[in-house]
């Protein structure tokens, strides 16, 4: 699908969305001084105007159209589309399509990758956030994309939630947009591709930096591991820009999509 048509998926759920955001606001900070999950910006709504720090999904949640408007709109984030468009080249390649995928979308968030899935032909999703404002944004702001929302931690799984998607026989893993920052952990990585079928596929983004030699986050290391142990085989790497910064900077990310070949060895899930 084009760019153009896929950005104009969430302006079009933006505007069906009734939100009380009038204004955002950033500080006033130098280049390179704030971290990104320490970026702030002030909400103006009515008379009141709230300080909301981004990586506190809770609160901007809670504010209907804030995620789209603050990452969408203002920072220009693209990274729901880049994942599911890349996916959709593999499978193409492949001679698979989306009718085919049952995806587990981790970190789900309010939906912006489900939603991005549907609209591709994929016709069972389910979610998993780790917080329950999450589920609840997607059921009021996207109700028709999630077949079933885990609010649940995957690294410490409760073993009912574990059989159930054991049960749903998923054959993709999507995350977008989660891991590292002290959201989404390797552990939790990990746990999520081995309750995936094999063979089955898998589609997320990182930071670029987290790629590299410095990667203090534990994902660098895992990716090459998995790879190199033939877990996974990598089909597609593609490095873009994922959003600016309140600065105005561009972060850099890598979507990847990379097929499951074999299943996650227990010392995988030990470590
Ligand atoms: C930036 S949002 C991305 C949401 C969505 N994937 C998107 O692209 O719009 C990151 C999400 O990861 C979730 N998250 C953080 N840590 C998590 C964990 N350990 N398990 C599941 N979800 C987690 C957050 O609650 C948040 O909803």
């Amino acid at each position: 699908m084009p760019h153009q048509e896929t950005e104009t998926l969430w302006q079009k759920r933006l505007n069906q969305i009734d939100s009380d955001v009038q204004e955002i606001r950033f500080p006033q900070v130098e280049e390179d001084t704030v971290s990104q999950d320490e970026e702030t910006c002030e909400v103006v709504m009515g008379d009141q105007a709230l300080r909301i720090r981004f990586h506190d999904y809770d609160e901007v949640y809670k504010i209907p159209g804030l995620y789209e408007k603050l990452f969408y709109e203002e920072l220009r984030c693209c990274s729901p589309s880049r994942v599911a468009g890349l996916l959709d080249d593999v499978l193409e390649d492949s001679d698979s399509c989306p009718e085919d995928l049952r995806v587990l979308d981790v970190g789900a968030g309010n939906g912006m990758v489900g939603e991005e899935l549907l609209v591709r032909g994929v016709r069972k999703i389910v979610g998993i956030d780790i917080i329950k404002e999450a589920r609840e944004a997607a059921r009021r702001d996207r109700p028709e994309v999630y077949d079933d929302y885990h609010v649940t931690d995957l690294t410490d799984l409760p073993e009912r939630v574990e059989e159930k998607l054991r049960e749903d026989g998923f054959n993709c893993l999507s995350t977008v947009a989660a891991l590292g920052f002290g959201d989404i952990p390797p552990k939790a990585f990990v746990k999520a591709l081995d309750v995936i079928e094999t063979p089955g596929w898998l589609a997320f983004n990182i930071k670029e930096d987290f790629l590299s030699e410095r990667d203090s986050t534990g994902f660098c290391r895992l990716i090459r591991r998995l790879s190199r142990d033939q877990v996974i085989q990598i089909q597609a790497y593609r490095r873009y820009r994922h959003r600016i910064s309140v600065t105005g900077e561009p972060l850099h990310y890598v979507a990847m999509v990379a097929k499951k070949l074999k299943d996650v060895p227990d010392h995988y899930l030990e470590d």
